[in-house]
């Protein structure tokens, strides 16, 4: 009966976009997860790229990573289940050390993630004595013990201004830096990695960047916002701001995640070319039935991807995947965060 009612609820929201047998599957599923989700007192945070069944099902709160990252420091639930990737569970972590924080699958990573160790962190303040580091929350706990605040996409501007520094590094990925240097005026530079190397003082900068990228949203170009303006000109062009500064220039709205769902659900035109990861195309479109979404390619995060509501069951019934933050890390990295918590 309770699988039923979900059946329904699906079926009203997704039946444009799921096929039926799926939406009966996944309902069935759905039922076992709140099952199991209530007897181990956990909460499940389900961020904005996962897959229309999940998202619209089992999870307590969806969202950015910014407001995830406030829902999970402030759960009283005994256990936090991120429907996302490793460095949000970790974010989840690190703000909760005394609770169970699970990642349904093995490894669900992030190229931005990857990008960027803590060893880089500390040559890069060797070569900038004295500035302020801002990290994106998409690294890792260590990366984050090294430097001073996140951000998240939600409030990069805000937290670099915050700063009131004359010079700011901002790590790693080199096009949100970008938008975010455009944003608040300042000149970006990056530094190669030369260890030891210093920089010249004459040298015109306000921001040092690194070259890590979002294997999704690099696969967006100008190129293709041409072509689709040129089919369709009445088209409003969305971007996350992990596209590159071209690439937001050419849209019309560039905003986190959540700030994108905002943006569709409440501007009066008829079609969008939402250049994102394509489940939370999906979402957007179920939330919008009367406006047509364009997509320029189906890129689904392979990272997010990893999480099925399978996985999820088998989270909450076995207990996996743990997510451990060593104590003289998290010590350090939650300073970033609540920072970053603190300026909103
Ligand atoms: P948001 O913080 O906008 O949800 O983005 C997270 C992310 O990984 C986008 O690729
Ligand atoms: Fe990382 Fe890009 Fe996937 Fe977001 S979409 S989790 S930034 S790889």
């Amino acid at each position: 009966m309770f699988a039923e009612a979900i059946y329904e609820d699906l079926k009203t929201k997704l039946a444009d976009v799921v096929p039926e047998f799926e939406l009966h599957y996944k309902a069935d599923l759905a039922a076992e997860i709140i099952r199991l989700k209530q007897e181990r007192n956990a909460v499940i945070l389900g961020h904005n790229y996962m897959e229309p069944a999940l998202f619209h099902s089992i999870p307590d709160f969806t969202g950015d990573s910014l407001f995830l990252s406030r829902k999970a420091a402030e759960t009283d639930k005994d256990i936090i289940v991120f429907c996302g990737v490793e460095f949000m569970a970790e974010t989840a972590k690190i703000l909760n050390p005394e609770k169970t924080v699970l990642l349904p699958a093995a490894k669900a990573g992030c190229s931005l993630a990857e990008s960027i160790t803590a060893e880089d962190v500390q040559q890069l303040k060797a070569q900038f004595p004295g500035v302020p580091v801002v990290t994106y929350i998409n690294t890792y706990a260590d990366v984050k013990a090294e430097t001073d605040v996140c951000c998240t996409s939600g409030n990069a501007a805000a937290v670099v201004e915050s700063l009131k520094s004359d010079t700011i590094i901002f790590l790693p990925d080199e096009f949100l830096a970008g938008n975010v240097a455009k944003e608040t005026g300042k000149h970006i530079i990056f530094p190669t990695k030369t260890p030891g190397m210093k920089f010249n003082n004459g040298l015109d900068y306000q921001m040092v960047g690194w070259h890590g990228r979002c294997e999704v949203h690099d696969k967006f170009n100008v190129r293709d916002i041409e072509n689709v303006r040129q089919q369709f000109p009445d088209v409003v062009i969305v971007a996350h701001p992990e596209c590159s500064p071209e690439v937001v220039e050419a849209s019309d709205f560039s905003g986190s995640t959540t700030g994108m769902i905002r943006y569709v659900e409440e501007t009066k035109a008829p079609r969008y070319l939402l250049l994102t990861e394509c489940s939370m195309g999906d979402n957007i479109a179920a939330a919008n039935p009367d406006k047509e979404m364009l997509r320029l390619c189906s890129v689904r995060c392979p990272h997010m991807n990893q999480i099925t509501m399978e996985e999820t069951r088998d989270a909450l019934k076995y207990t996996q995947y743990v997510i451990d933050v060593p104590e003289h890390i998290r010590v350090r990295a939650v300073k970033a965060v609540e920072r970053m918590l603190a300026i909103g």
